[in-house]
């Protein structure tokens, strides 16, 4: 569903952010990328919705090249958790909820109750939450709500940035089993990062471990942990590490 062959991405001062990356994640598949700061994963992830052009190589998202995709065309497909969730600080939960049904042009009731359906799919009752402002909701809640964003218009394909990185381990939990469950419901095909290989390891069908710009193991939970190829000291990976 996603494949990357030979991807690299080379910023103008010479930073190189991804190396030579090539890896598939088949349909339905929910694939965690995890490693520390500064390695690549958001590059990686943001390079799928062409938010950033890669340097070399090619990126297919169900089959097709998306170098000839119209980037707004192809994001239609593509839900996105931005890392620090990103929502409209002056509009309500709902209408933050909507955007992506209103932008492609879905009649505002149609649209609304679609978000009404998602806060409700992510535990937030949309007549308590609806019409408040993500300054009136707690850092969990609002990212729950950045979930179902992202989920509003049914795309197959869902990338999500650190999407459970700002809350504290007992919500993250929470919103692990909650996004587990929903799962189960709508199946997508998923790109996930993580700094957290606990997180990785408990939602990953498979897990991408990264060091500077590459795959350093791509295996089931199963055989990373078992047999960790890289050994990394956990305090060198971040804040939110295990
Ligand atoms: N516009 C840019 N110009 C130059 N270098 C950049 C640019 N954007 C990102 N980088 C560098 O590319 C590398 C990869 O960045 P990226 O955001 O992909 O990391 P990350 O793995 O998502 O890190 P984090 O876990 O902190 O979010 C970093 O060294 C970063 O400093
Ligand atoms: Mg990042």
């Amino acid at each position: 569903m996603i494949r990357f062959e030979q991807v690299t991405k080379r910023y103008p001062d010479g930073t190189t952010a991804v190396d030579d990356l090539s890896f598939e994640v088949a349909e339905g598949e929910l694939v965690t990328l995890v490693g520390p700061s500064g390695c690549g994963k958001t590059t990686t992830m943001m390079m799928v919705n062409r938010l950033i052009e890669p340097t070399s190589g090619r990126i297919f998202v169900n089959g097709e090249d998306i170098a000839g995709v119209d980037p707004v065309r192809l994001r239609r497909r593509i839900g996105y958790v931005i890392q620090q969730v990103g929502l409209f600080p002056h509009r309500t939960v709902l209408d933050n909820t909507a955007t992506v049904p209103a932008l492609i042009g879905w009649k505002k009731a149609k649209a609304r109750a679609r978000a009404a359906e998602l806060l409700d799919l992510v535990g937030l009752d949309p007549k308590t939450y609806g019409s408040r402002y993500p300054e009136q909701l707690s850092g969990g809640q609002r990212q729950r709500v950045g979930v179902a964003r992202a989920l509003a218009a049914d795309p197959p394909v869902l990338l999500m940035d650190e999407p459970f990185g700002a809350v504290d381990p007992v919500v993250r939990e929470q919103l692990q089993d909650e996004f587990l469950r929903m799962r189960r419901a709508v199946r997508k095909t998923v790109l996930f990062v993580t700094h957290d290989i606990e997180e990785a390891v408990r939602l990953g069908d498979r897990i991408a471990v990264y060091g500077q710009g590459r795959i350093e193991q791509f295996d089931i939970p199963g055989a990373v942990l078992g047999a960790p190829r890289r050994r990394t000291s956990p305090s060198s990976w971040g804040p939110t590490a295990v």
